[in-house]
């Protein structure tokens, strides 16, 4: 039994307007209260970010995330968003190298990496997404491809950012599609992750590190998601933007 603590993060993408995200954390706030079993963490649009700080009030153990932001801390780059500005807004969380930021937007390993460190620089702690795609999947890549990226992504972080960090493993046939990865194909490439994480560092941080599972999370294989040994909670797209059906993925990974 590990004694890692489960954290759950709402990835809302490019969804919600202020009222909306209003609403939502009223009724998530409803469902489940201040919860401090499991790191429960709300990813919205830039836009709505302050709305749900507000909202949430004093349920202080509900982090706020953002869903990407540039390396350098402030200057001449129109339309980017630094990490100084984010924890301007109370922001803890911050979700680097989603699948469709390296696919849509051109994002690479090297700059995840820059990403990464100014996000610890600021201490915000960064989710990092790896995951391979159905291509490489079937053409027997997954472990090279995973290798790459969580290597890639987190050069040059000492033990205590590595721990802080979390890794979203997100294949990215299974995000959106309704195909989620079955919990064994799952487990087995959030233990090649560790193993992994082993080597880039010893035995006592890779088992610290939270490994989240993401890709068509919903209420009813959530569960049996998250009771893998590896599998330390999830990154929850489509299901999250309905709060109730959120809070029941939440519920899910506090009973394991
Ligand atoms: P999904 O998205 O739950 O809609 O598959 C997950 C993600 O992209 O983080």
């Amino acid at each position: 039994m590990n004694m890692r603590k489960k954290i759950v993060a709402a990835n809302w993408k490019m969804n919600m307007t202020v009222g909306e995200s209003a609403e939502w954390v009223r009724d998530f706030l409803l469902e489940l209260g201040d919860i401090r079993d499991v790191d429960v963490v709300v990813v919205p649009p830039f836009t709505a970010i302050a709305k749900v700080t507000e909202s949430l009030g004093s349920a202080q153990n509900i982090k706020v995330g953002a869903q990407n932001m540039h390396w350098e801390r402030s200057g001449a780059f129109t339309g980017e968003i630094s990490a100084a500005l984010l924890r301007d807004l109370f922001v803890r969380y911050v979700v680097l190298g989603h699948s469709e930021r390296r696919q849509l937007f051109g994002e690479t390993d090297e700059i995840v990496n820059k990403k990464v460190k100014a996000a610890h620089e600021a201490t915000l702690k960064p989710i990092v997404c790896i995951g391979e795609t159905l291509e490489q999947r079937d053409g027997g890549k997954v472990e090279k491809v995973l290798s790459t990226q969580l290597r890639g992504s987190l050069v040059d972080l000492d033990a205590k950012q590595l721990q802080e960090t979390t890794i979203a493993y997100e294949p990215v046939w299974a995000i959106g599609t309704g195909r989620n990865a079955t919990p064994a194909q799952a487990q087995e490439a959030h233990a090649f992750i560790r193993q992994t994480l082993r080597e880039m560092s010893d035995e006592s941080v890779a088992e610290k590190i939270r490994i989240q599972y993401g890709g068509s999370v919903k209420p009813n294989n959530a569960r049996e998601l998250m009771s893998q040994p590896d599998i330390d909670g999830a990154l929850v797209g489509g299901a999250s933007l309905e709060a109730r059906s959120f809070a029941e993925i939440v519920k899910a990974a506090r009973e394991e």
